[in-house]
């Protein structure tokens, strides 16, 4: 298939010049640049012309793809999606709006609004026969793992939007990802908690709706808190979408086999599990309640510098920001607000989080390496006074990125240079050599 660029990213009058000093071979590679960020050498032809790979483990300084969808200025702590800043869609938006703009690529109009808000809210119900699909796990599952199986299950239920060939299909698959996860996760909390499942209601907005599935009882009406779910939709857009993130990449390599959708999104929700991942909201947590007290938070500062040590301040650091995390910013500013709202004045965790913030942010061993906090640092403890339980958290952080998720994916199935990913490798094995009759191995 011929390699082809799209009107966006833009091939440059530089290219890099490669010297083989064996060979004495040299060879050209054109620098392609895009809207912002930095300029990509083009190696699609390296190993064509050189024989060689490259060798990135972790993808420190590979670009995966082309996209248009988000952007992150890691030095200068900016993240913008379509162009817009986090900023201002935290402030301006609700999440139905930034799902919108992550889809489609520009803001709503009105009339787009309130058609797209309707076909989200038609599409919260799942397939009655799902719920058996729940009473499979024992009720002491962690709600990850429901989240993954009961995704993965969804083209078994759904299979008339699985043929990604179908703008049509693709289009009703995206719909049914972002309006049923949060009855997916609400169901799971439902049944580790022994409590019926609760239905969506068309008549609440979607942050409303989740809350509602997740905290309301058959026994009396439960009232929405204005205050708690502006935050909780304001939570939601700060998770959105982040760029090639892991498990953002998982469901782009998933997809590019041609898996159906709800595949490739169960396969981002295992990847979002780990605590160096989306797991980390719910490693802060358990990391914040074994260190207790200020007292103790000098030795666990020591342990994380520790090159020994595998214990690492969980909810800091990040591969791109060398700068405040923006997200991590608006967090801490909502937990404030929603610590206000529940009349909460005094939470511990919060105080010894900003104080192992004070510290660290002071520490060379952190400046030196521009750790700061990262998004999931405060999204526990709002997510623990919002009465939600740690093993939710980063099932909170799935129901948030699933719209991020199925906006790379589209992305990807529809670009033109889009193939199947296959990395290489350096291969330090064994040479070849002739097999043993075991009765000959000694
Ligand atoms: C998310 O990619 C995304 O965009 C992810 C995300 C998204 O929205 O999708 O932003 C969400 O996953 C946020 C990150 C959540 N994870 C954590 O909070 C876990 C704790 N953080 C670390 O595990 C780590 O910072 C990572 C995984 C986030 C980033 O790891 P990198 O980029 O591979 O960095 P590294 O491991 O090479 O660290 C560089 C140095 C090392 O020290 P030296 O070997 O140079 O001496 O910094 C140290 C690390 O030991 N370091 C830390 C640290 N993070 C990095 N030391 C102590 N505590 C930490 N948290």
């Amino acid at each position: 298939m011929s390699q082809k660029n799209s009107a966006a990213a833009k091939e440059s009058n530089k290219n890099v010049k490669v010297i083989d000093n064996v060979s004495g071979k040299e060879s050209n590679f054109p620098i392609l640049t895009g809207t912002e960020g930095a300029p990509v050498i083009d190696i699609r032809k390296l190993y064509a012309e050189t024989g060689y790979f490259t060798y990135d483990p972790g993808f420190i300084a590979t670009g995966s793809c082309e996209s248009k969808i988000t952007y992150i200025d890691g030095d200068k702590g900016i993240l913008l999606h379509r162009g817009y800043p986090i900023e201002q869609l935290a402030e301006n938006s609700d999440f139905l709006e930034v799902c919108y703009l992550l889809l489609y690529g520009e803001l709503p109009k009105q009339n787009q609004k309130t058609e797209f808000d309707r076909a989200i809210t038609l599409h919260t119900m799942l397939h009655e026969q799902i719920t058996n699909f729940y009473r499979g796990f024992r009720r002491d599952a962690h709600p990850m793992a429901i989240m993954c199986g009961v995704v993965g299950a969804l083209s078994a239920f759904y299979h008339d939007s699985t043929d990604i060939a179908d703008p049509h299909q693709r289009m009703v698959a995206s719909y049914r990802m972002v309006a049923k996860m949060p009855t997916i996760a609400g169901w799971a909390y439902k049944y580790s908690l022994g409590q019926p499942f609760v239905y969506p209601r068309n008549d609440l907005e979607f942050s409303e709706n989740f809350l509602h599935m997740m905290f309301a009882t058959p026994c009396e009406e439960y009232k929405i808190n204005p205050v708690i779910a502006k935050a909780m939709d304001r939570i939601l857009i700060l998770h959105a979408d982040h760029e090639q993130n892991a498990s953002t990449s998982t469901v782009r390599l998933a997809g590019s086999s041609g898996a159906n959708p709800f595949a490739c999104i169960s396969a981002g929700i295992a990847s979002l599990w780990g605590p160096a991942h989306g797991g980390a909201n719910e490693a802060v947590l358990n990391m914040l309640n074994e260190i207790g007290n200020k007292d103790n938070i000098a030795d666990f500062i020591k342990k994380a510098k520790d090159p020994n040590d595998p214990f690492r301040i969980m909810g800091f650091g990040h591969r791109v920001y060398k700068n405040f995390d923006p997200r991590a910013k608006i967090m801490r500013e909502t937990c404030h607000s929603v610590l206000d709202e529940l009349d909460i004045r005094e939470e511990p965790l919060l105080d010894l989080a900003m104080e192992l913030e004070r510290i660290a942010l002071e520490d060379e061993y952190f400046v030196s390496r521009k750790l700061y906090p990262n998004v999931d640092f405060y999204s526990g403890i709002i997510f623990q006074a919002l009465g939600i339980p740690t093993t939710m958290f980063t099932v909170l952080f799935a129901v948030a990125r699933t719209v991020g998720w199925i906006a790379q994916w589209n992305e990807m199935i529809e670009d033109p240079n889009q193939k199947i990913g296959r990395p290489r490798q350096l291969y330090t094995g064994s040479a070849q050599r002739d097999h043993v009759p075991i009765s000959e191995r000694g």
